[in-house]
């Protein structure tokens, strides 16, 4: 005797009938890339398939996004001037500031996650506040607490801080709590890796470093452990969603944190994910749709309850076309 364990494989139905995971457009959040200036929607040239959007403009992403049936979109910004402390960051009429009120005339339902950062705004390109070439900390902490603030009294739903400072989550709550916003979540990038994988989204966000990396403040990819300790300190201060990021070589660390801590995990299937998948297609050596899918599903499998990526518009059609 032995176990037959291809039995429940022999139709599509009885597949389905056990199928443990399941994609549905609702755990998908969109990252969109919001621009200064008027007319444009230029492809990004390493994410092919995603655009920066003008503000005039942003209704044709956001009405797609509408009928995919994707709930949430990830707001980034490029600002039209950058300095030192990331000004146009905080302004309570810059770039982010203005898209949050824009989406919410076109799409009011529409759940609006902006990521609070520095990188695009500053002129150092670093996610925070320099003491000569070091990002400092402390000195950070403010800045995004005001960052996020000011997303908030522009009217978005959540906020999700990527800076990896320590202590900003408590500086967020804070910040929103005093100034009567207690209701605003904070999505914390906890588990955030220093990757090369993010390498296409530096393009298209002109967010490089101009000098260094990123390695004093983002996580060490050898590190699993460590990411629990984040995770940990993030609960402590308040997150209400922790996200691991990037997704795909981080799958343990995904099922790490949904194995240990009680709060929804969102993973972000990132840039560089996305764009080599792009790549390998276009030479035609391997089927897209069918890669994304069971990257999707792994993603989701391994832990994710939420899951960040530029392929959600595809991947709701996808789905839409099997049933
Ligand atoms: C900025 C930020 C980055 C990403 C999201 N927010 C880049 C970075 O940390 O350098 C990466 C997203 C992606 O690669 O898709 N802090
Ligand atoms: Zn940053």
């Amino acid at each position: 005797m032995f176990a037959r364990i291809r039995r429940l494989r022999g139709n599509r139905a009885i597949r389905e009938m056990v199928r443990e995971t399941i994609l549905h457009p609702w755990d998908f959040i969109f990252p969109v890339f919001v621009m200064e200036g008027t007319n444009i929607k230029e492809e990004i040239e390493a994410m092919p398939g995603n655009y920066h959007y003008t503000l005039d403009r942003l209704h044709e992403v956001m009405e797609e996004v509408v009928n995919s049936g994707v709930k949430g979109v990830l707001l980034f910004g490029l600002p039209g001037q950058k300095d030192e402390i990331a000004s146009s960051a905080f302004d309570g009429n810059g770039i982010v500031q203005r898209a949050i009120k824009k989406i919410k005339e076109i799409a009011p339902e529409l759940y609006v996650i902006t990521d609070v950062c520095m990188c695009q705004y500053t002129s150092h390109g670093h996610c925070g506040i320099l003491k000569g070439d070091e990002v400092d900390n402390d000195l950070t902490l403010p800045y995004i607490a005001r960052i996020a603030l000011s997303h908030a009294q522009a009217g978005a739903d959540m906020v999700a801080p990527s800076d990896m400072m320590d202590g900003r989550i408590s500086a967020i709550r804070e910040a929103l709590d005093e100034n009567g916003f207690s209701n605003i979540p904070i999505m914390s990038y906890s588990m955030k890796y220093s990757s090369a994988f993010y390498g296409p989204f530096r393009e298209a966000a002109h967010s490089a470093p101009s000098f260094g990396d990123r390695k004093t403040y983002q996580m060490d990819p050898a590190n699993a452990r460590q990411a629990m300790m984040e995770a940990e300190a993030d609960i402590d201060e308040g997150a209400d969603i922790l996200m691991v990021k990037p997704a795909l070589s981080y799958l343990d660390i995904i099922r790490m944190s949904k194995d240990r801590f009680d709060v929804p995990i969102a993973a972000y299937n990132v840039s560089g994910e996305f764009s080599m998948i792009k790549a390998a297609a276009k030479m035609g050596w391997i089927n897209e749709r069918e890669v994304v899918l069971e990257m999707l599903t792994s993603i989701k499998r391994a832990g994710a309850d939420i899951i960040i990526t530029y392929s959600a518009l595809d991947a709701c059609k996808w789905l839409k076309e099997e049933n």
